[in-house]
């Protein structure tokens, strides 16, 4: 089964079997199947968050579970979400509703059950800001588990799901705690300033909304003309100690502060200054507006862009000792 559709990189793999899931029914149905106990399983979403290098010698398995419920507590609308909803069709729905929450969230690619999984985030929100629990199915005994907030053990691009219960729980569904009087979160200062450019003082939720889809696609790909799967590398995170030192040496460094007094460090500035951005390597590269985005100009093997990955981690680590850390996953 070709899964060139199926990965936002476009890259040319094929997996040895492949099943659409499109209920919990289908997922108890087919872990009854002993063709689960004798294939190692890959769970596959929107596909925008990883890059084959070779074919999938297993049985993949499309999460397309549907479904959107809303109930109201107050002011606050909490929406479910089945995990194959796509993403930013859950954001224009809750726009338009006026459900606030995930406004700036706006276009990231994927779909609901991945959203949790790594926590994603954009322009001053992460799905922990607005999530409320979810439901995942326990592979080992087929039961359906609630994880509260809590039990999702949030970080930076980090869960539970992707640490210490990594492949035995596969997400169905996702409620996020919105509001319907929420407050906008516009500091991020890329927002801000498209919002002055644009003379809008008092956005609506709307605007930040629309905001936040020029700002990425005036610096991001499109996924469905030039195959990538956004950020490559998670922006690292170093001791103040070593930041210090740092510092000084490379005085326009963008910095951001990090839980436990650690420094957050712009991977795309770090890779830029190495002289990456928008370099063409083969049928890879970087992209012209955005340095920490690899792409796939056509063509591409996963393992050439994995090799350029290498590069680029290589060279950050000479010039600034900073070890950088591949956000996509690698298969
Ligand atoms: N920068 C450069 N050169 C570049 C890219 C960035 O100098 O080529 C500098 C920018 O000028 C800015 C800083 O780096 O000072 C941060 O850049 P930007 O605001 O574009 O965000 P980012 O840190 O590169 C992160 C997320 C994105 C998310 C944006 C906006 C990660 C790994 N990436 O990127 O998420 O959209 O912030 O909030 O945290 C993704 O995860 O796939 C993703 C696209």
């Amino acid at each position: 089964h070709s899964l060139q559709q199926l990965n936002t990189f476009g890259i040319d793999v094929n997996a040895k079997l492949f099943t659409n899931i499109s209920s919990e029914a289908d997922l108890t149905e087919i872990f009854s199947n002993p063709i689960v106990k004798e294939n190692k399983l890959l769970v596959l979403g929107g596909g925008s968050n990883m890059l084959f290098t070779k074919d999938y010698d297993g049985l993949v398995l499309k999460i397309s579970i549907k479904g959107i419920d809303v109930k109201e507590e107050g002011d606050d609308v909490l929406v479910t979400a089945g995990a194959g909803e796509v993403w930013d069709s859950l954001v224009k729905y809750c726009v338009a509703k006026g459900y606030a929450g995930i406004e700036n969230l706006t276009l990231i690619p994927g779909t609901v059950g991945a959203s949790p999984i790594q926590n994603i985030g954009a322009y001053g929100v992460e799905i922990k800001d607005v999530f409320d629990s979810c439901t995942a199915f326990e592979i080992a005994t087929g039961q359906i588990k609630t994880f509260s907030k809590a039990d999702c053990e949030f970080s930076y691009r980090e869960s539970v799901f992707k640490g210490k219960l990594k492949g035995q729980f596969i997400v169905t569904s996702v409620t996020y705690r919105l509001s319907r009087t929420g407050n906008l979160q516009t500091h991020y200062g890329a927002i801000n300033s498209e919002l002055e450019r644009r003379n809008i003082s008092e956005p609506t939720m709307a605007d930040v909304s629309e905001v936040v889809a020029a700002i990425r696609v005036s610096k991001l790909p499109d996924p469905s003309t030039i195959g990538n799967a956004g950020s490559f590398f998670k922006n690292p995170i170093i001791d103040k100690a070593v930041f210090d030192e740092l510092l000084p040496q490379f005085p326009d460094m963008p910095h951001y502060p990090a839980p436990d007094g650690r420094v957050k460090l712009a991977a795309g500035w770090l890779i830029e200054t190495c002289g990456f951005k928008g370099l063409v390597d083969g049928n890879t590269g970087t992209w012209k507006n955005q340095a920490l985005v690899l792409v796939n100009h056509g063509g591409a093997t996963g393992q050439e862009v994995y090799r350029f990955s290498e590069k680029i981690i290589n060279t950050v680590q000479q010039k600034f000792g900073v070890l950088l850390e591949r956000e996509v996953n690698i298969l």
